[in-house]
C-alpha cells in the first residue's frame, strides 16, 4: 500500500500547472490518472485525503473535490461510505505477456532481424517528455529501425529511451530489452495503444508494400517496476503480416 507522502510526492513531480488542458481541477485530474496508468497507484489504493491533497499540492479544497468527483463519474475512482476514495477496478485487464519483437518472432518460429536507420542520441521533445515523465530536453537515446522476420519486412519501430537509462544506441545490437536487461532496466509492464492506419508512400516504401496499404499502429509506453517510464515506442506494422492476439479472462472477483 502506496503513504500519501509519495502519491503526494508523485503527483508534484507531474507539475499539475503545467499538464494537460483547462482549469486547474481537470490538470489534477489528469495528473492522478497519470500516477494510476504509471502503476504508481493499484486497484484499491486509497487516495489521500481531499484534505492533505489540498493542503500539500496548495491548491483549494473546491478544485481536489471536482476532480475527485470527475474521475469517479468516469468510473476511475471509486468512494467508499466512511471509508475514502479508492483507485476502482479497472475494466481492461492487460493479460499479456509483456514481449520484445525478438521474443515475439523467436516464437513464431521466425528468426528477428532488423535494419538500422537512425541509432543517435537526443532530447526530447514535448511529446516524447510527456509519454516518458521527463522534463523536456532530457537526453534520450533514439532507435529508428526496419524489424524484419526471416527477412522480410515486418514493422518500421521508433523507440525512444531515456538516456539515462541507456547510455549510448551503440549499446542495442539485435535487442532493445536486451540491451536494457543489462543495466537491470528492462521493462516490467508496459502500456500499448493500437490502432489502424494507412501507410503513407515513405513508410510504405521502407516496408515494400503499395502506398496506402493497412498498417497496425502500435505505440507502447514501457515503465520499470518502481513505475519509471522506460520506452516510448512508436511501431507501424504491416497490416498483412501482422496478428495482434489478447488473450482475456473473465474476471475472478
Ligand atoms: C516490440 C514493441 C516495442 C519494443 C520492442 C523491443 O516490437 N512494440 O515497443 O521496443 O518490441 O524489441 P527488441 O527487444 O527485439 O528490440
Amino acid at each position: 500500500m502506496i503513504s500519501t507522502a509519495d502519491v503526494i510526492a508523485s503527483l508534484r513531480a507531474r507539475d499539475i500547472e503545467n499538464i494537460g488542458h483547462g482549469p486547474l481541477y481537470r490538470r489534477l485530474q489528469t495528473a492522478i490518472k497519470a500516477v494510476i496508468d504509471d502503476g504508481i497507484l493499484k486497484v484499491d489504493d486509497a487516495l489521500p485525503s481531499e484534505r492533505d491533497l489540498a493542503n500539500e499540492l496548495g491548491i483549494s479544497r473546491v478544485t481536489v473535490r471536482n476532480s475527485m468527483r470527475a474521475l469517479v463519474e468516469e468510473g476511475v475512482l471509486v468512494q467508499r461510505h466512511g471509508a475514502g476514495t479508492f483507485v476502482a477496478p479497472r475494466v481492461e485487464q492487460a493479460l499479456s505477456r509483456l514481449t520484445s519483437f525478438t521474443e515475439d518472432m523467436i516464437t513464431r518460429g521466425m528468426n528477428p532481424g532488423a535494419v538500422w536507420i537512425e541509432k543517435t542520441l537526443g532530447h526530447a521533445s514535448p511529446e516524447e517528455a510527456m509519454a516518458l515523465n521527463l522534463s523536456p530536453g532530457t537526453e534520450v537515446t533514439r532507435l529508428r529501425r526496419l524489424r524484419t522476420a526471416n527477412e522480410k519486412p515486418m514493422a518500421l519501430e521508433y523507440a525512444v529511451v531515456p538516456r539515462a537509462f541507456l547510455p549510448s544506441p551503440e549499446e542495442v545490437e539485435k535487442s532493445l530489452y536486451d540491451a536494457l536487461a543489462k543495466y537491470g532496466k528492462k521493462p516490467e509492464r508496459a502500456l500499448q495503444r493500437l490502432r489502424a492506419e494507412l501507410f503513407d508512400g515513405e513508410t510504405a516504401k521502407i516496408l515494400g508494400v503499395p502506398d496506402g496499404s493497412a498498417a497496425l499502429y502500435i505505440e507502447r509506453r514501457s515503465f520499470l517496476a518502481n513505475g519509471t517510464p522506460v520506452e516510448f515506442t512508436r511501431s507501424y506494422y504491416r497490416g498483412d503480416s501482422y496478428d495482434f492476439i489478447a488473450e482475456m479472462q473473465v474476471d475472478a472477483r
